[in-house]
């Protein structure tokens, strides 16, 4: 039986993780495919630096191209990220026939489209599992698990990092600064965690799962994006008293043809789901018309999980090369991309406002939402000692986002509104 032969782009946190499995895994791999699958070359930035895996020295190589233009390779897995260099050697790759696996959720969220259509002008595969929710073979769900039904809704934590953050914050009530140190200590946060916090990295997620979703290409830029960065421990206790949690949810929405993609910290029922999903896991539940409600939870990153990914990528690659219909499956993304108006996006709203702390403030506020055809759920008054005003919760019924809008731009210039606190998102 012939090798398939593998060139692997970066022997890091994942690449390490694809190389164990692959060789620890040889033999029921084989069985599946009909082959051995080998990895023959390996890219890294420095030959010299030391690895906790223990590969042939003749295998690593500092030049991409050695690997990019291999004659033998069929197939390149690409784990180094990065966006520039990665979409130049994948798109090269693709040209010369070979398929492609990666986990690299920020090329194919800028430039997914691009790299999916040269990689059918040349019959190759490219597959990206690994690049949404590491372990949680989301992707592959979407695309074949759902392939009969319609889906209406994607909504998922997709950022371990902000899960661990917003999770210790509401089991130890700390800050987020306090959390967002501990977490960095730890290696769960990077040195520089704007990615992460300030939401970016779940919008590139949510770029691929609702492009795959709705069968339509969602841009990055189509992503109403907020991070966690501005959820206080005061937020988080409001949120327990009434019964939910702070999660930093992406969530895509489809009705008729037209659809909404955000990321934002919400609360969330403590009752869903999704609420209890703690830490660094990452879940992704699925609405389809059909099916109804279904939930996927996992380990989200790490070199394991990650790798299992990929190395079923590989699995689905070589089985297609088997089989010689690699590229053949068409487009994922085959309808008009159509987006919702702010006045079309409608969901529930907590907001915790500092009024004057005097008779007929709670009038004056529920007339301006009335004012904009937003009900309310619930009103709690209550006084704050550490502050010299009253506290008004307010949660809505569904409201239109660009309703909510005019209620906060017109608290601006009502006196008896002293500050609009917080404003979140309810699900659930
Ligand atoms: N880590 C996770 O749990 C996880 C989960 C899901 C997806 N991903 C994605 O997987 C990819 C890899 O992540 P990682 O955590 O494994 O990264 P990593 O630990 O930083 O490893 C990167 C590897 O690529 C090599 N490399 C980087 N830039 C290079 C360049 N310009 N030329 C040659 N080699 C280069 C490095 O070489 P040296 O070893 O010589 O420095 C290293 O081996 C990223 O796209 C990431 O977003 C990661």
């Amino acid at each position: 039986m012939k090798p398939v032969k593998v060139g692997l782009l970066g022997l890091g946190t994942v690449g390490t993780g694809v190389v164990r499995i692959v060789e620890g895994h040889q033999e029921d791999l084989a069985s599946q495919v009909g082959s051995p699958i080998v990895i023959e070359k390996v890219l890294v930035q420095n030959k010299s630096k030391a690895r906790n895996i223990s590969i042939s020295p003749e295998k690593l190589t500092e030049d991409a191209w050695e690997i990019i233009r291999h004659p033998e390779i069929d197939v390149i897995v690409e784990v180094m990220g990065g966006v520039s260099h990665t979409k130049e050697y994948i798109l090269e790759a693709l040209e010369r026939g070979k398929h492609v696996v990666t986990a690299n959720k920020d090329l194919m969220a800028l430039h997914g489209p691009e790299i999916l259509a040269k990689a059918q002008e040349n019959r190759c595969d490219v597959l990206y599992e690994a690049s949404v929710a590491g372990g949680i073979p989301i992707i592959r769900t979407l695309v074949e698990g759902f392939a009969s039904d319609r889906i209406t809704k994607v909504m998922g934590i997709v950022n371990g990092t902000t899960n661990y953050i917003l999770t210790k914050m509401s089991q130890e009530g700390a800050t987020y600064l306090d959390v967002l140190k501990e977490a960095q200590d730890l290696g769960y946060a990077e040195s520089d965690p704007t990615s992460d916090v300030e939401g970016l990295d779940a919008a590139r997620k949510m770029t691929i799962l609702a492009t795959i979703g709705f069968r339509a290409n969602v841009a990055l830029e189509d992503i109403s994006v907020q991070g966690i960065s501005s959820v206080s421990k005061e937020d988080i206790l409001y949120a327990k008293r009434l019964g939910y949690e702070v999660k930093l949810l992406g969530i895509a929405e489809r009705q008729d043809d037209l659809i909404s993609i955000s990321v934002q910290p919400t609360m969330v029922k403590q009752s869903h789901p999704i609420a209890s999903v703690n830490g660094v896991f990452n879940a992704v539940y699925v609405y389809g018309e059909a099916v109804g409600e279904t939930m996927f939870y996992g380990a989200g990153a790490g070199e394991l999980p990650t790798a299992t990914s990929i190395v079923s990528d590989l699995v689905a690659v070589v089985k297609n090369l088997k089989l010689g219909v690699n590229g053949m499956l068409g487009s994922l993304a085959y309808k008009e991309k159509k987006l919702k108006t702010d006045e079309q996006i409608s969901s529930k709203y907590f907001l915790l406002l500092h009024v004057a702390d005097r008779a007929g403030v709670l009038a004056r506020i529920t007339q301006v939402f009335a004012d904009f055809e937003v009900s309310l759920e619930s009103v709690l008054q209550q006084p704050n000692p550490s502050i010299p005003e009253a506290e008004i919760i307010v949660i809505t019924h569904d409201a239109n986002k660009a309703a909510i809008q005019k209620v906060l731009a017109n608290f601006q210039s009502l006196d008896v509104v002293h500050k609009v606190k917080s404003v979140y998102r309810v699900e659930g």
